[in-house]
């Protein structure tokens, strides 16, 4: 039996429409089948979600209690863990959140456990986020500057985690690295917006701290980290590829302008 947990999120749903039959850690009762309503930080709920389990697919932000997930993870006999990391994840990084994660990660490998470790570059589905100020303004501001970034659509992410975990065996011990099949940049991502949608779409390059100050004023969350990523995404942060996604799933992953197309363009199929 599989867990997933981060379920309601971006790589979790579409992990567990791949997956089919698991079992699922939600914070709020959804309708999944067998679901545990819980909290990594409540430990009581773990328990009942982690009995019977074999593989769990740990998703969610990077907070100390995941800690706490992977100690009751091995306490009930978990064979293999998949867990989605940062592709900067480093006890070094100038992010908090990066740091998290390896911290994370270094808890998992030293927990006895099988683990497989996914490493994705920037998710196309942060994109999305500038869809009211493009309606609003016919463009975009960001502080990305022309940084190259191998970006990556999430559910191609969660492609990956599926396979894996479906069958974790011969992935034991490995940290894979996931990128889009292509480098692009933010102005990029306008031409090929503005492509998408037929309406012209601008970029405006705005400094990072007038990026951090903007999206405080939106309440955007956690938007001095997300400032400190853009402004690290200008100096190449993001500029690398990989071509792991296609060795695991046997395909290519989604491009920038089929997944505009997809999520912006004329039918808006999905997010
Ligand atoms: N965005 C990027 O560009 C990027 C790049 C590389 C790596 N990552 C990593 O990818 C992961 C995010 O995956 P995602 O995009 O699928 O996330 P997401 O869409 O933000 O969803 C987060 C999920 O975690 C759940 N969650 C939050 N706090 C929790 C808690 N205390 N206990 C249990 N569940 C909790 C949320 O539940 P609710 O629905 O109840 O909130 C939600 O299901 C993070 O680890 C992130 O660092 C992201």
């Amino acid at each position: 039996m599989i867990l997933v947990t981060g379920a309601t999120g971006k790589i979790g749903s579409a992990a567990v429409r791949l997956l089919g039959k698991v079992r699922t850690l939600v914070r709020t009762p959804a309708s999944g089948a067998d679901e545990v309503v819980g909290d990594f930080s409540r430990p009581d709920t773990l328990d009942a979600a982690l009995r019977g389990i074999d593989t769990l697919l740990l998703i969610g932000p990077a907070v100390a209690a995941q800690t706490a997930v992977l100690d009751r993870a091995a306490a009930h006999g978990v064979r293999h863990v998949v867990r989605i990391t940062n592709h900067k994840a480093h006890a070094d990084s100038p992010v908090a959140r990066r740091r998290e994660h390896a911290r994370i990660d270094a808890h998992l490998k030293a927990s006895g456990m099988a683990y497989t470790l996914l490493a994705p570059n920037f998710f196309m589905q942060n994109l999305l986020a500038l869809a009211p100020e493009i309606a609003a303004t016919g463009g975009f501001s960001g502080s990305a500057g022309d940084g190259r970034i191998g970006m990556i659509d999430a559910h191609d992410v969660a492609a990956a985690a599926a396979v894996i975990a479906a069958a974790p065996q011969p992935h034991g011990g490995r940290t894979y690295l996931l990128t889009g099949p292509e480098l692009v940049t933010f102005a990029d991502v306008a031409r090929e917006w503005a492509s998408a949608t037929g309406r012209p779409v601008g970029y405006r390059r705005i400094s990072v701290e007038e990026h951090r100050a903007a999206m405080e004023s939106n309440g955007v969350p956690e938007a001095g980290s997300n400032a400190q990523v853009f402004g690290l995404l200008a100096e190449g942060d993001g500029a690398w590829l990989s071509d792991d996604f296609g060795a695991i799933t046997g395909r290519e992953p989604r491009g920038l302008r089929a997944f505009l197309a997809d999520c912006v363009g004329g039918k808006q199929s999905r997010a």
